[in-house]
């Protein structure tokens, strides 16, 4: 039997699948499985919801103390309840499965080491990318490959937002409070919106590619909040649209973890990903590029992830691939790691500065002088109202070079009096070159 513990707008979509289409989940699936308990302190939504309450539990220990019960699901959320749930179901020898990126981002290791110990298993699906099955793409399908990059568009809140930017020139404010009142963001979006879910997201989804340990501490994550209407109207000109994008990526024996917006080349599938849906790129030794896209969030697509681990569950192939495959986080090695300044990338700037004799060239030779070279510059005629002494965008995109080089650069330029110190760096991404072997 199966227990839910929190029942908010995911644990509902679970709840009513559980209830609502179980007959049509037991016929498909031939498994015998049924919802024993609904765990929370508040049933306002599993009432609105028709999930009946004889279902209603708010002791979750009883779910622990109940043998009957075989997997506990927790979409509590957060760290620290959560936790203590997972904990528990998996010493009282009960699987689990969650949406819980946060908590597996940080505690990953000693759950899965603990869900071992108790030969038991923790299904995961829903924690990446909603109701995309990318957990089970790149265990599964792709497990032949030597995963070479993946990079995907993970966070829907921070799509919806960018793509309002990009389709009704929106500013940033404008189209986060649009995404609030259209139920896509949550009240305290802090956690989409400076990158850190895709962070969490992209270091479970990187361990199971690299068959590494990979830490949240190691992923350098920047998010959208400063992304200004101006760069990406400009960008739209270019034919490269804003992307929140989370790459995990390897450079021989090093791998690069980071979130940060870019400028993704509009040849590149990714940049037709919009609205608050997810799309990941995968990148394998044999079958070379395949793309995933899907909900990333919402009560049913994430449910529809939490099903599928309920079933894999349930019909013992999680615990077969649990206790076979090598790539589990408690399982692997740390991976070393390249250093961000180390990582090459084509780059988009906008320097505010003085229409003054002297400037471009001033920023062409400071340039140069860091082996940056430049593909396109722009600056736009000032136009006659304006007084003599508006700064002006320059804006360059420069061919491939480091980011450690960039940063030399960006240290020198700020240091000119007729070049404004704030310089907005977007790193520009193409269409990523397979490599099947
Ligand atoms: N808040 C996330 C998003 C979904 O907006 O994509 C859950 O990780």
């Amino acid at each position: 039997m199966i227990a839910l513990v929190g029942c908010g707008t995911v644990g509902g979509g679970t709840a009513l699948l559980l209830t609502r289409d179980i007959e049509h989940i037991k016929a498909k699936t031939g498994l015998n499985i049924g919802l024993k308990y609904v765990v929370d302190i508040n049933f306002e939504n599993a009432k609105a919801l028709g999930i009946p309450p004889t279902l209603y539990e708010t002791d979750y220990q009883k779910v622990i103390d109940d043998p009957e019960v075989t997997i506990v699901i927790e979409l509590v959320g957060g760290l620290t309840f959560a936790r203590d749930v997972v904990t528990k179901a998996l010493n009282a020898k009960k699987n689990v499965v969650t949406a819980n990126k946060a908590l597996l981002a940080n505690y990953g290791e000693s759950l899965f080491r603990l869900a071992r110990e108790n030969n038991v298993c923790i299904g995961f699906e829903a924690s990446c990318a909603g109701g995309i099955p990318i957990v089970n793409a790149i265990t599964t399908g792709m497990a032949v490959n030597k995963i070479d990059a993946i990079y995907g568009i993970v966070n829907g809140t921070c799509n919806y937002i960018l793509t309002q930017m990009i389709d009704k020139g929106q500013s940033y404010k404008n189209a986060l409070k649009g995404a609030q009142k259209a139920g896509l963001a949550e009240a305290d979006p802090t956690l989409d919106v400076n990158g850190m879910d895709s962070a969490h997201k992209i270091s479970i989804l990187s361990s199971l590619c690299f068959g590494y340990n990979c830490e949240l501490d190691h992923v350098s994550a920047s998010g959208i909040e400063n992304i200004d209407i101006y760069d990406v109207m400009l960008g739209k000109e270019m034919d490269y649209t804003i992307k929140l994008l989370a790459i995990g990526e390897a450079h021989g024996s090093k791998l690069s973890l980071r979130v940060h917006p870019a400028f993704i080349s509009n040849t590149h599938p990714l940049a037709r990903i919009s609205g608050p849906f997810n799309g990941v790129s995968l990148y394998g030794h044999a079958v070379g590029h395949t793309m995933y896209y899907g909900r990333g969030a919402g009560a049913l697509p994430t449910a529809s992830a939490i099903g599928a681990d309920i079933i894999s569950v349930a019909n013992g192939t999680q615990k077969i691939n649990f206790d076979n495959y090598k790539f589990w986080p408690d399982l692997t090695e740390k991976p070393t790691y390249m250093e961000p300044s180390e990582i090459a990338s084509k780059f988009y700037l906008r320097l505010n500065v003085e229409d003054h004799v002297g400037v471009t060239a001033t920023v062409t030779r400071i340039l140069a002088a860091n082996d940056i070279s430049i593909s396109a510059i722009s600056q736009k005629e000032p136009k006659p109202e304006e007084p003599a002494n508006k700064r002006i965008p320059l804006v360059i995109l420069l061919h491939k070079t480091t980011k450690g080089k960039l940063d030399t650069a960006i240290t020198s330029l700020q240091k000119e009096s007729k070049i404004s110190k704030n310089i907005i760096v977007i790193p520009v991404i193409d269409e990523k070159a397979e490599n099947i072997r």
